[in-house]
Protein backbone atom coordinates (compact mmCIF):
# COMPACT_ATOMS: atom_id res chain seq x y z
CA UNK A 1 0.00 0.00 0.00
CA UNK A 2 1.70 3.61 -1.11
CA UNK A 3 -0.45 5.36 1.34
CA UNK A 4 0.80 2.81 4.28
CA UNK A 5 2.39 5.10 7.45
CA UNK A 6 5.70 4.93 7.24
CA UNK A 7 6.76 2.22 10.13
CA UNK A 8 10.11 2.02 12.47
CA UNK A 9 11.73 -1.42 11.09
CA UNK A 10 13.02 -1.70 14.29
CA UNK A 11 9.73 -1.68 15.67
CA UNK A 12 9.01 -5.61 16.37
CA UNK A 13 12.14 -5.71 18.15
CA UNK A 14 11.59 -3.13 20.64
CA UNK A 15 8.40 -4.25 21.22
CA UNK A 16 9.67 -7.84 21.24
CA UNK A 17 12.82 -6.24 23.92
CA UNK A 18 10.27 -4.41 26.06
CA UNK A 19 7.52 -7.15 26.30
CA UNK A 20 10.65 -9.06 27.78
CA UNK A 21 12.48 -6.57 29.54
CA UNK A 22 9.39 -4.75 31.67
CA UNK A 23 7.59 -8.07 31.99
CA UNK A 24 4.55 -8.68 29.63
CA UNK A 25 5.73 -11.56 27.66
CA UNK A 26 8.30 -13.67 28.57
CA UNK A 27 9.43 -16.96 26.07
CA UNK A 28 8.30 -20.06 27.76
CA UNK A 29 10.24 -22.77 29.41
CA UNK A 30 13.21 -19.83 29.21
CA UNK A 31 15.32 -21.51 31.80
CA UNK A 32 15.38 -24.72 29.96
CA UNK A 33 16.22 -22.86 26.49
CA UNK A 34 12.55 -22.21 25.53
CA UNK A 35 10.06 -23.88 24.29
CA UNK A 36 9.47 -22.47 20.90
CA UNK A 37 6.30 -20.72 19.86
CA UNK A 38 4.74 -20.32 23.48
CA UNK A 39 5.48 -17.63 25.93
CA UNK A 40 4.26 -16.68 29.45
CA UNK A 41 2.53 -13.61 30.21
CA UNK A 42 4.08 -11.56 33.12
CA UNK A 43 3.03 -9.61 35.86
CA UNK A 44 2.15 -6.43 33.43
CA UNK A 45 0.96 -8.55 30.49
CA UNK A 46 -1.70 -10.61 32.59
CA UNK A 47 -2.78 -6.95 33.28
CA UNK A 48 -3.02 -5.94 29.68
CA UNK A 49 -4.71 -9.20 28.31
CA UNK A 50 -7.36 -9.42 30.72
CA UNK A 51 -7.84 -5.75 30.02
CA UNK A 52 -8.21 -6.55 26.08
CA UNK A 53 -10.75 -9.49 27.13
CA UNK A 54 -12.58 -7.50 29.61
CA UNK A 55 -13.03 -4.81 26.93
CA UNK A 56 -14.10 -7.44 24.54
CA UNK A 57 -16.54 -9.00 26.99
CA UNK A 58 -17.77 -5.68 28.14
CA UNK A 59 -18.82 -4.56 24.62
CA UNK A 60 -19.76 -7.65 23.12
CA UNK A 61 -21.66 -9.42 26.14
CA UNK A 62 -22.51 -6.79 29.23
CA UNK A 63 -23.67 -4.41 27.60
CA UNK A 64 -25.71 -5.93 25.13
CA UNK A 65 -29.23 -7.74 26.40
CA UNK A 66 -29.23 -9.93 22.63
CA UNK A 67 -25.48 -12.16 23.87
CA UNK A 68 -24.96 -14.77 26.44
CA UNK A 69 -21.94 -15.91 27.64
CA UNK A 70 -20.04 -19.41 27.75
CA UNK A 71 -16.82 -21.42 29.15
CA UNK A 72 -16.98 -24.48 27.34
CA UNK A 73 -14.19 -27.33 27.58
CA UNK A 74 -11.12 -27.21 26.34
CA UNK A 75 -10.78 -31.39 25.47
CA UNK A 76 -13.19 -32.63 22.75
CA UNK A 77 -14.08 -36.07 21.35
CA UNK A 78 -13.46 -36.57 17.35
CA UNK A 79 -17.10 -36.47 17.13
CA UNK A 80 -17.28 -32.55 17.16
CA UNK A 81 -14.32 -32.14 14.89
CA UNK A 82 -15.35 -34.43 12.54
CA UNK A 83 -18.88 -32.94 12.42
CA UNK A 84 -17.43 -28.96 11.95
CA UNK A 85 -15.15 -30.45 9.39
CA UNK A 86 -12.01 -29.77 11.05
CA UNK A 87 -10.61 -33.35 10.93
CA UNK A 88 -11.12 -33.60 7.03
CA UNK A 89 -10.29 -29.55 6.36
CA UNK A 90 -8.92 -27.65 9.03
CA UNK A 91 -5.15 -28.69 7.16
CA UNK A 92 -2.14 -26.50 5.72
CA UNK A 93 0.02 -27.20 2.73
CA UNK A 94 3.27 -29.26 4.65
CA UNK A 95 6.07 -28.99 1.93
CA UNK A 96 9.73 -30.13 3.21
CA UNK A 97 13.13 -27.82 1.12
CA UNK A 98 14.82 -30.83 -0.87
CA UNK A 99 18.46 -29.26 0.23
CA UNK A 100 17.77 -28.14 3.92
CA UNK A 101 15.10 -30.33 4.78
CA UNK A 102 13.12 -27.21 6.63
CA UNK A 103 9.48 -27.99 6.49
CA UNK A 104 7.26 -25.34 5.44
CA UNK A 105 3.64 -24.02 4.69
CA UNK A 106 3.71 -24.10 1.08
CA UNK A 107 0.98 -20.61 0.74
CA UNK A 108 3.64 -18.43 2.97
CA UNK A 109 7.07 -19.07 0.74
CA UNK A 110 6.36 -17.55 -2.82
CA UNK A 111 8.58 -21.32 -3.76
CA UNK A 112 11.79 -20.36 -2.17
CA UNK A 113 13.12 -21.72 1.24
CA UNK A 114 13.66 -19.07 3.28
CA UNK A 115 15.94 -21.18 5.51
CA UNK A 116 18.30 -22.19 2.13
CA UNK A 117 16.74 -20.35 -1.48
CA UNK A 118 16.48 -23.33 -2.43
CA UNK A 119 13.64 -23.64 -5.14
CA UNK A 120 13.18 -27.42 -4.96
CA UNK A 121 10.29 -28.65 -2.52
CA UNK A 122 8.56 -31.88 -2.23
CA UNK A 123 5.21 -32.26 -3.05
CA UNK A 124 2.84 -30.29 -0.72
CA UNK A 125 0.54 -32.58 1.87
CA UNK A 126 -2.31 -31.71 3.89
CA UNK A 127 -0.99 -31.48 7.00
CA UNK A 128 -3.72 -31.48 10.16
CA UNK A 129 -3.68 -28.36 12.66
CA UNK A 130 -5.29 -30.32 15.49
CA UNK A 131 -3.47 -31.62 18.49
CA UNK A 132 -4.32 -34.71 19.35
CA UNK A 133 -4.50 -36.69 22.16
CA UNK A 134 -5.45 -39.21 24.92
CA UNK A 135 -8.14 -38.72 27.54
CA UNK A 136 -8.01 -41.28 30.66
CA UNK A 137 -5.34 -44.31 30.78
CA UNK A 138 -6.59 -46.70 27.98
CA UNK A 139 -4.52 -45.70 24.96
CA UNK A 140 -7.36 -46.71 21.53
CA UNK A 141 -9.75 -45.38 19.61
CA UNK A 142 -12.31 -44.39 22.36
CA UNK A 143 -9.62 -42.59 24.15
CA UNK A 144 -8.81 -40.06 21.67
CA UNK A 145 -9.39 -36.57 22.18
CA UNK A 146 -8.14 -33.18 20.58
CA UNK A 147 -7.72 -29.60 22.19
CA UNK A 148 -9.87 -27.31 20.30
CA UNK A 149 -8.48 -25.04 17.68
CA UNK A 150 -11.27 -22.73 17.92
CA UNK A 151 -13.75 -21.79 20.55
CA UNK A 152 -16.21 -21.38 18.15
CA UNK A 153 -17.21 -25.16 18.49
CA UNK A 154 -18.34 -24.82 22.11
CA UNK A 155 -21.05 -22.50 21.35
CA UNK A 156 -22.65 -24.59 18.29
CA UNK A 157 -22.53 -27.96 20.15
CA UNK A 158 -24.40 -25.99 23.35
CA UNK A 159 -26.60 -23.92 21.15
CA UNK A 160 -29.76 -26.45 21.99
CA UNK A 161 -28.92 -25.77 26.18
CA UNK A 162 -28.14 -21.96 26.36
CA UNK A 163 -31.90 -21.53 24.03
CA UNK A 164 -33.49 -23.74 26.39
CA UNK A 165 -32.24 -21.89 29.31
CA UNK A 166 -31.36 -18.64 28.43
CA UNK A 167 -34.73 -17.46 26.89
CA UNK A 168 -33.20 -15.87 24.18
CA UNK A 169 -33.88 -16.15 20.74
CA UNK A 170 -32.51 -14.88 17.55
CA UNK A 171 -31.08 -12.54 16.75
CA UNK A 172 -29.01 -13.55 19.50
CA UNK A 173 -25.52 -14.57 20.35
CA UNK A 174 -23.26 -16.59 22.79
CA UNK A 175 -19.56 -15.47 23.04
CA UNK A 176 -16.59 -17.19 24.61
CA UNK A 177 -12.84 -16.37 25.56
CA UNK A 178 -10.48 -18.98 25.61
CA UNK A 179 -8.17 -21.05 24.94
CA UNK A 180 -7.47 -22.40 21.47
CA UNK A 181 -4.42 -24.58 20.06
CA UNK A 182 -3.12 -24.84 16.65
CA UNK A 183 -0.05 -26.96 15.51
CA UNK A 184 1.21 -24.49 12.92
CA UNK A 185 3.42 -25.61 11.04
CA UNK A 186 5.50 -21.93 10.81
CA UNK A 187 5.05 -19.85 13.77
CA UNK A 188 6.25 -16.33 14.59
CA UNK A 189 6.36 -13.21 14.39
CA UNK A 190 6.08 -13.28 18.32
CA UNK A 191 2.88 -13.69 19.52
CA UNK A 192 1.12 -13.03 16.59
CA UNK A 193 0.90 -16.53 15.44
CA UNK A 194 1.66 -19.10 18.45
CA UNK A 195 0.64 -22.68 18.82
CA UNK A 196 -1.44 -21.72 22.03
CA UNK A 197 -3.27 -18.89 22.15
CA UNK A 198 -6.36 -17.21 23.27
CA UNK A 199 -9.40 -15.99 21.12
CA UNK A 200 -12.76 -13.69 21.85
CA UNK A 201 -15.57 -15.54 19.39
CA UNK A 202 -18.79 -14.42 19.23
CA UNK A 203 -21.43 -16.82 17.49
CA UNK A 204 -24.61 -14.68 16.54
CA UNK A 205 -27.32 -16.73 15.24
CA UNK A 206 -30.07 -15.27 13.07
CA UNK A 207 -33.02 -15.39 10.41
CA UNK A 208 -31.33 -16.65 7.31
CA UNK A 209 -33.30 -13.49 5.83
CA UNK A 210 -31.55 -10.95 8.09
CA UNK A 211 -27.78 -12.60 7.85
CA UNK A 212 -26.33 -10.24 5.50
CA UNK A 213 -27.61 -6.98 7.42
CA UNK A 214 -25.81 -8.57 10.51
CA UNK A 215 -22.71 -9.68 8.96
CA UNK A 216 -22.22 -5.86 7.97
CA UNK A 217 -23.29 -4.60 11.18
CA UNK A 218 -21.08 -7.17 12.98
CA UNK A 219 -17.74 -5.72 10.67
CA UNK A 220 -18.32 -2.41 11.51
CA UNK A 221 -18.76 -2.66 14.89
CA UNK A 222 -15.39 -4.79 15.24
CA UNK A 223 -13.75 -2.61 13.06
CA UNK A 224 -15.10 0.65 15.56
CA UNK A 225 -13.73 -1.70 18.40
CA UNK A 226 -10.11 -1.18 17.92
CA UNK A 227 -10.74 2.42 16.59
CA UNK A 228 -12.24 2.97 20.07
CA UNK A 229 -9.63 1.60 22.07
CA UNK A 230 -6.84 3.80 20.69
CA UNK A 231 -5.35 2.33 16.62
CA UNK A 232 -4.97 5.23 14.30
CA UNK A 233 -7.18 4.61 11.47
CA UNK A 234 -4.32 4.17 9.44
CA UNK A 235 -3.36 1.36 10.61
CA UNK A 236 -6.61 -0.37 10.32
CA UNK A 237 -8.42 -1.65 7.00
CA UNK A 238 -10.91 -4.45 5.77
CA UNK A 239 -10.08 -6.60 3.41
CA UNK A 240 -13.17 -8.72 2.11
CA UNK A 241 -11.86 -12.22 0.97
CA UNK A 242 -12.14 -13.81 -2.45
CA UNK A 243 -14.88 -16.68 -2.53
CA UNK A 244 -11.84 -18.70 -3.38
CA UNK A 245 -10.21 -18.23 -0.49
CA UNK A 246 -13.26 -18.92 1.96
CA UNK A 247 -12.84 -21.27 4.64
CA UNK A 248 -14.82 -24.39 4.20
CA UNK A 249 -17.51 -23.19 6.38
CA UNK A 250 -18.06 -19.57 5.40
CA UNK A 251 -20.56 -17.88 2.51
CA UNK A 252 -18.49 -14.44 3.70
CA UNK A 253 -15.30 -13.35 5.40
CA UNK A 254 -14.13 -9.83 6.15
CA UNK A 255 -11.06 -9.66 7.79
CA UNK A 256 -9.99 -6.60 10.19
CA UNK A 257 -6.72 -5.76 9.37
CA UNK A 258 -4.07 -4.32 11.16
CA UNK A 259 -0.68 -2.58 9.61
CA UNK A 260 2.33 -5.25 11.36
CA UNK A 261 5.78 -4.10 10.74
CA UNK A 262 5.79 -6.75 7.96
CA UNK A 263 2.92 -5.36 6.51
CA UNK A 264 -1.14 -5.63 6.81
CA UNK A 265 -2.29 -9.01 8.05
CA UNK A 266 -4.97 -10.14 9.95
CA UNK A 267 -6.00 -8.99 13.37
CA UNK A 268 -9.41 -10.51 13.63
CA UNK A 269 -12.24 -12.59 10.69
CA UNK A 270 -15.60 -11.60 10.59
CA UNK A 271 -17.48 -14.87 8.75
CA UNK A 272 -20.95 -15.47 7.61
CA UNK A 273 -21.11 -18.99 8.46
CA UNK A 274 -24.38 -19.43 7.23
CA UNK A 275 -26.64 -23.00 8.75
CA UNK A 276 -23.16 -24.93 8.31
CA UNK A 277 -22.02 -25.50 11.71
CA UNK A 278 -25.68 -26.36 13.42
CA UNK A 279 -26.45 -28.62 10.24
CA UNK A 280 -24.06 -30.23 10.89
CA UNK A 281 -23.82 -31.44 14.19
CA UNK A 282 -27.54 -31.69 14.03
CA UNK A 283 -26.86 -34.47 11.52
CA UNK A 284 -23.79 -35.74 13.42
CA UNK A 285 -25.97 -35.68 16.64
CA UNK A 286 -29.13 -36.46 16.11
CA UNK A 287 -30.55 -33.48 18.33
CA UNK A 288 -32.36 -30.98 16.33
CA UNK A 289 -30.68 -27.83 16.35
CA UNK A 290 -33.25 -25.58 14.81
CA UNK A 291 -35.26 -22.66 16.36
CA UNK A 292 -39.27 -22.75 16.43
CA UNK A 293 -40.58 -19.08 15.87
CA UNK A 294 -43.79 -19.23 17.55
CA UNK A 295 -45.02 -15.88 16.40
CA UNK A 296 -44.40 -17.22 12.66
CA UNK A 297 -45.05 -20.71 13.37
CA UNK A 298 -41.99 -21.38 11.40
CA UNK A 299 -39.49 -23.74 11.79
CA UNK A 300 -35.63 -22.81 10.62
CA UNK A 301 -32.10 -23.12 11.12
CA UNK A 302 -30.30 -20.02 12.07
CA UNK A 303 -27.54 -18.60 10.20
CA UNK A 304 -24.37 -17.55 12.00
CA UNK A 305 -22.31 -14.33 11.81
CA UNK A 306 -18.84 -14.77 13.77
CA UNK A 307 -16.84 -12.09 14.72
CA UNK A 308 -13.41 -14.11 15.83
CA UNK A 309 -10.98 -12.33 17.46
CA UNK A 310 -7.50 -13.15 18.75
CA UNK A 311 -6.77 -11.63 22.55
CA UNK A 312 -3.23 -12.30 22.46
CA UNK A 313 -2.93 -10.96 18.77
CA UNK A 314 -4.89 -7.99 19.70
CA UNK A 315 -2.95 -7.22 23.07
CA UNK A 316 0.32 -7.59 20.24
CA UNK A 317 -1.34 -5.43 17.87
CA UNK A 318 -2.16 -2.53 20.76
CA UNK A 319 1.45 -2.61 21.96
CA UNK A 320 2.50 -1.94 18.56
CA UNK A 321 0.72 0.67 17.69
CA UNK A 322 0.75 2.09 21.41
CA UNK A 323 4.81 2.23 20.94
CA UNK A 324 6.41 5.74 21.09
CA UNK A 325 9.45 7.15 21.20
CA UNK A 326 9.46 11.39 22.13
CA UNK A 327 11.46 14.10 23.59
CA UNK A 328 11.07 15.03 27.17
CA UNK A 329 13.25 18.01 28.65
CA UNK A 330 16.30 17.14 25.82
CA UNK A 331 16.28 13.38 26.49
CA UNK A 332 14.62 10.35 24.39
CA UNK A 333 11.83 9.01 26.54
CA UNK A 334 9.85 5.74 25.51
CA UNK A 335 5.90 5.80 25.98
CA UNK A 336 3.30 3.25 25.58
CA UNK A 337 0.44 5.43 24.50
CA UNK A 338 -2.20 2.49 25.82
CA UNK A 339 -5.65 3.48 26.31
CA UNK A 340 -6.12 3.59 29.56
CA UNK A 341 -8.77 0.76 29.86
CA UNK A 342 -6.17 -1.32 28.14
CA UNK A 343 -2.90 -0.28 30.34
CA UNK A 344 -1.39 -2.67 32.67
CA UNK A 345 -1.26 -0.05 35.47
CA UNK A 346 -3.72 2.54 35.25
CA UNK A 347 -2.28 4.83 38.53
CA UNK A 348 0.73 4.69 40.26
CA UNK A 349 1.74 5.93 43.15
CA UNK A 350 5.29 7.25 44.02
CA UNK A 351 6.23 8.62 47.70
CA UNK A 352 8.70 11.13 47.32
CA UNK A 353 10.88 9.56 49.69
CA UNK A 354 10.96 6.32 51.76
CA UNK A 355 9.84 8.37 54.82
CA UNK A 356 6.89 6.63 56.92
CA UNK A 357 4.88 9.91 57.20
CA UNK A 358 5.06 10.05 53.14
CA UNK A 359 4.44 5.93 52.63
CA UNK A 360 1.80 6.61 55.07
CA UNK A 361 -0.04 8.59 52.79
CA UNK A 362 0.78 6.87 50.11
CA UNK A 363 -0.77 3.73 51.64
CA UNK A 364 -4.25 5.89 52.14
CA UNK A 365 -3.83 7.04 48.42
CA UNK A 366 -4.10 3.82 47.45
CA UNK A 367 -6.76 2.52 49.43
CA UNK A 368 -8.94 5.02 47.87
CA UNK A 369 -7.85 4.37 44.25
CA UNK A 370 -7.26 0.71 44.24
CA UNK A 371 -10.80 -0.58 44.34
CA UNK A 372 -11.49 1.04 41.00
CA UNK A 373 -8.05 1.41 39.42
CA UNK A 374 -5.21 -1.34 39.16
CA UNK A 375 -2.01 0.45 40.71
CA UNK A 376 1.55 0.33 40.97
CA UNK A 377 3.53 1.36 43.83
CA UNK A 378 7.33 2.34 43.53
CA UNK A 379 9.37 3.96 45.94
CA UNK A 380 13.37 3.28 44.64
CA UNK A 381 15.01 6.16 42.68
CA UNK A 382 14.35 9.64 41.46
CA UNK A 383 10.95 10.47 41.05
CA UNK A 384 12.45 11.34 37.11
CA UNK A 385 13.68 8.09 36.75
CA UNK A 386 10.38 6.20 38.09
CA UNK A 387 8.30 8.73 35.49
CA UNK A 388 10.32 6.99 32.79
CA UNK A 389 9.66 3.33 34.04
CA UNK A 390 5.70 4.47 33.92
CA UNK A 391 6.01 6.19 31.05
CA UNK A 392 7.61 2.77 29.02
CA UNK A 393 4.78 0.51 30.34
CA UNK A 394 1.80 3.27 29.68
CA UNK A 395 0.69 3.89 32.95
CA UNK A 396 -1.53 6.94 32.13
CA UNK A 397 -1.39 8.66 35.79
CA UNK A 398 1.79 9.18 38.28
CA UNK A 399 0.22 10.24 41.74
CA UNK A 400 3.53 12.13 43.30
CA UNK A 401 3.38 11.89 47.78
CA UNK A 402 5.52 14.86 48.71
CA UNK A 403 6.26 16.83 51.66
CA UNK A 404 3.38 19.22 50.88
CA UNK A 405 1.31 16.74 50.65
CA UNK A 406 1.50 16.78 54.89
CA UNK A 407 0.69 20.52 54.83
CA UNK A 408 -1.83 20.63 52.07
CA UNK A 409 -3.47 17.41 51.95
CA UNK A 410 -2.97 17.47 47.95
CA UNK A 411 -1.23 15.25 45.84
CA UNK A 412 0.70 15.99 41.99
CA UNK A 413 -1.21 14.29 39.10
CA UNK A 414 1.21 13.74 35.97
CA UNK A 415 -0.27 12.82 32.89
CA UNK A 416 1.50 10.42 30.37
CA UNK A 417 1.02 11.98 27.15
CA UNK A 418 1.57 15.50 27.91
CA UNK A 419 3.53 14.89 31.12
CA UNK A 420 1.43 17.96 32.72
CA UNK A 421 1.50 18.11 36.37
CA UNK A 422 -1.62 19.00 38.45
CA UNK A 423 -1.79 19.59 42.30
CA UNK A 424 -5.45 17.54 43.39
CA UNK A 425 -6.20 17.33 47.31
CA UNK A 426 -6.67 14.05 48.20
CA UNK A 427 -9.98 13.64 48.98
CA UNK A 428 -11.07 14.94 45.17
CA UNK A 429 -8.54 12.78 43.62
CA UNK A 430 -11.07 9.34 42.87
CA UNK A 431 -13.24 11.68 41.23
CA UNK A 432 -10.03 13.69 39.55
CA UNK A 433 -9.13 10.37 37.96
CA UNK A 434 -12.37 9.11 36.64
CA UNK A 435 -13.04 12.78 35.19
CA UNK A 436 -9.59 11.89 33.39
CA UNK A 437 -10.90 8.95 31.92
CA UNK A 438 -14.12 9.95 30.71
CA UNK A 439 -16.16 8.04 33.35
CA UNK A 440 -18.27 10.86 35.13
N1 LIG B 1 -13.80 -19.61 14.60
C1 LIG B 1 -13.18 -18.99 13.46
C2 LIG B 1 -11.73 -18.88 13.62
O1 LIG B 1 -11.14 -19.45 14.52
P1 LIG B 1 -9.60 -17.82 12.53
O2 LIG B 1 -9.49 -16.70 11.52
O3 LIG B 1 -8.89 -19.08 12.25
O4 LIG B 1 -11.17 -18.04 12.70
C3 LIG B 1 -9.72 -16.10 14.50
O5 LIG B 1 -9.14 -17.27 13.95
C4 LIG B 1 -8.66 -15.21 15.11
O6 LIG B 1 -7.91 -15.96 16.07
C5 LIG B 1 -7.61 -14.69 14.11
O7 LIG B 1 -8.07 -13.54 13.43
C6 LIG B 1 -6.44 -14.38 15.04
O8 LIG B 1 -6.64 -13.13 15.67
C7 LIG B 1 -6.56 -15.48 16.08
N2 LIG B 1 -5.64 -16.59 15.74
C8 LIG B 1 -5.85 -17.62 14.89
N3 LIG B 1 -4.77 -18.43 14.84
C9 LIG B 1 -3.85 -17.90 15.69
C10 LIG B 1 -2.54 -18.29 16.09
N4 LIG B 1 -1.95 -19.40 15.64
N5 LIG B 1 -1.88 -17.50 16.99
C11 LIG B 1 -2.46 -16.38 17.49
N6 LIG B 1 -3.70 -15.98 17.15
C12 LIG B 1 -4.40 -16.72 16.26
Amino acid sequence: MSDAPIQDPELLDKVTNLAKRRGFIFQSAEIYGGFRSTYDYGPLGVNMLRNVKNAWWQVMVQQRMDVVGIDAAILGPPAVWAASGHLATFTDPLVDCRKCKERWREDKINGVCPNCGSTEFTEARAFNLMFKTQAGPVEGEGATAYLRPETAQGMFTNFANVLATSRKKPPFGIAQVGKSFRNEITPGNFVFRTREFEQMELEFFVPPAEADTWYRYWIDLRYNWYLNLGIAKDFLRLHEHAKEDLSHYSRGTTDVEFLYPWGWDELEGIANRGDYDLTQHAQASGVSLDYFDQAENERYTPYVIEPAAGATRAMMAFLLSAYHEDEVEGETRVVLRLDWRLAPYQVAVLPLSKKPELEGVSQKVLEVLAPYFTCDYDVTQSIGKRYRRQDEIGTPFCITVDFDTLEDGAVTVRDRDTTEQTRVKIEDLLGDIRARTGQQ
